[in-house]
């Protein structure tokens, strides 16, 4: 029993570093704050090793027309938080393409579509989160 619990733990701790993205209903900054959202630099075609690399947290009503030049089209993958939503521009002051991301997990920006032949991957230049 004691060596089955053992297996079973080590399972549960490979799962927990294997799985990158934070939950949509457990999503908080390192204090413990509610977030809206949070933006990562990095997925991956394996969907449990995406949003990798360093993040934006963004919290309830966060509006951010403009993006630093460091996080601007960096964007790979994010999650929103439950009963939050994620609107985002392809270009500063709210312009270009817009998309409204609902609660959930969004593994790769690439395959959400952009206009007729884009995708949202390294796409994202403003952003506003509401709960
Ligand atoms: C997203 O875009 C970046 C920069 O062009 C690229 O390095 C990366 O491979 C792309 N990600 C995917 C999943 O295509």
């Amino acid at each position: 029993m004691k060596a089955f619990i053992a297996v079973l733990l080590a399972v549960l701790c490979f799962e927990g570093l294997k799985a990158q993205c934070p939950e949509p209903n457990a999503l908080q900054d390192d204090n413990g704050n509610k977030l809206c959202a949070r933006m990562f630099e990095h997925s991956s075609f394996y969907n449990e090793e995406s949003c990798k690399g360093q993040y934006i947290d963004v919290y309830p009503n966060d509006d951010y027309p403009i993006m630093t030049w460091t996080w601007n089209d960096r964007i790979s993958s994010l999650v929103v938080s439950k009963f939050c939503s994620l609107t985002v521009w392809s270009n500063s002051k709210k312009e270009g393409y817009k998309k409204k991301f609902s609660a959930g997990i969004v593994y790769h920006l690439k395959d959400v579509q952009k206009g007729l032949f884009g995708n949202w991957n390294d796409s994202i230049s403003g952003y506003y989160c509401t709960c």
